[in-house]
Formats: structure tokens, sequence, C-alpha cells
């Protein structure tokens, strides 16, 4: 079986940056899941498709396709599709993510990512649904005040400004719904170990993960290049 390590945790917690460089290192492929949710959104975005139109947001799924390493939307390869990482597009996310029939629909998709030598997979439910075979299972907590700095720091570097209090009501709206929908929702399984990176910043997490790794499946760090 092709080997999978699954980073899960809630937005802001850097799952994202820690998948693609964990990933880079070991020259293993990257999924990063939410990018397929946000994918949907923005084709039912462009499509004018109500977000309570669970039928019509099925169909949208064969749009959606991966090819050569790449999430394709409607044709456009994920990173063209202007807004994709918007705040806006992140709350639609969420709110399609809700649908158990269309999570069943997406899971042939995300387990295509599974290609030899192996795959890093991140999101909400990647240790304890899509891959919950993985050999190592990271879960990733991070204080709010910690997240929402960070959150403000990334949209800032974006050219765009909100107030605090505006970033951390966001954050635990999209929070709270994905932590207690019925399908899937972000929790932590006995499996999985907690990691809260408060206090660490990128490198010194990417770090904890090689340690856990090794601990775990030294073997998975045979190949692993060493980039600072
Ligand atoms: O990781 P992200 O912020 O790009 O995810 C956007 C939304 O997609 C998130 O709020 C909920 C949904 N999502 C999900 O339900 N399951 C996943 N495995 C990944 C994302």
């Amino acid at each position: 079986m092709i080997p999978v390590i699954t980073v899960d945790g809630a937005s802001g917690t850097g799952k994202s940056v820690l998948a693609t460089k964990l990933a880079e290192q070991m020259s293993w492929h990257c999924l990063r899941s939410g990018l397929i949710y946000r994918g949907l959104a923005w084709i039912a975005h462009q499509k004018h498709i109500p977000f309570s139109d669970v039928t019509a947001l099925r169909a949208l799924i064969d749009l959606l396709s991966y090819r050569e390493g790449q999430l394709y939307c409607d044709q456009q390869p994920a990173f063209r599709c202007a807004g994709i990482h918007d705040e806006e597009i992140a709350h639609n996310a969420s709110q399609l993510s809700q649908y158990p029939d269309l999570r069943i629909d997406l899971l042939p998709l995300q387990r295509q990512f599974r290609i030899p030598p192996g795959l890093v997979a991140e999101g909400r439910d990647m240790g304890s649904v899509v891959f919950n075979d993985a050999s190592v299972k990271i879960f990733l907590i991070v204080e709010d005040s910690v997240r929402v700095r960070r959150r403000c720091a990334q949209l800032k570097k974006s050219g765009k400004i909100m107030p605090i209090k505006k970033v951390m009501e966001m954050i635990r709206h999209r929070d709270h719904r994905d932590r207690h929908r019925d399908a899937s929702p972000l929790q932590y399984t006995k499996d999985a170990i907690l990691l809260d990176n408060s206090e660490d910043n990128i490198q010194q997490t990417l770090q904890k993960i090689i340690e856990i790794i090794r601990r775990k499946q030294p073997t998975f760090l045979q190949n692993r290049k060493s980039i600072h």
C-alpha cells in the first residue's frame, strides 16, 4: 500500500504550509483537500449555483479533476482560479462541505492523489475518514489568539486589512461549523498525535513532525532532502 501521512486541524493552524513543506522534503505528493472544497465552491459561484442546492452542487464534481499533480477546476489549474484563497470562498466551501453525499462523492478524487512514493494529505478528515489507514497521523492545534494573529498577517500580506475582531468572528464561525457538522467533522482521533504549535514557527513545527515520523516510520525518511 502507498504510504500516507495525514495532517489535520482547524483553519489557521498552519497545516497547508506544513504539509507542502513536508511533502517537498520527502519528495512525496501533497493533497490540500481544502482546495477541493474551495474549488467546488469556486465553480458553484462562477455558475451561480445556490449553496442550498445539493443536487446541482454534486453535479459539479465532474468539473474537478486531478492531472499531473494538479487540481483543475472547470479546466483551469486551481492556482489560476481568482479568489479561491479568499475567506468568502472558504466560507462557501465550509457551507457545502456539510453535505454527507457530496463528501462521499469527493472521496475518489481525493484518493487519486495517493501515488508512489507516498502522500502527505492535509485537511479536516484526512486521518479520520479519507485515509484512515495512514501510518502517521498528526492533529494540529493552535491557540485562537495566535491563529487570529497569523491570519491577520496573511491577509495583510495579500493587501487586505481586516479588523482583528472581524477575523476572530470569521474563524470561530467556520470552525464551529467544521467541528459540529454531522458528516466527517473536524475531530481528533485516538490514533493521531496531537501537536500544539502555538509557540513554534513553521520550521520548528516541521522539525517536530519529522521527529514523530522518525519515531513511528523511520524508513519514510530515507530519501528526505534537507531544505532550509
Ligand atoms: O483548509 P481550508 O481552509 O482550505 O478548507 C476550506 C473549507 O473546506 C473548510 O472550512 C471546510 C472544508 N474542508 C472539509 O470539510 N474537509 C476537508 N478535508 C478540507 C476542507
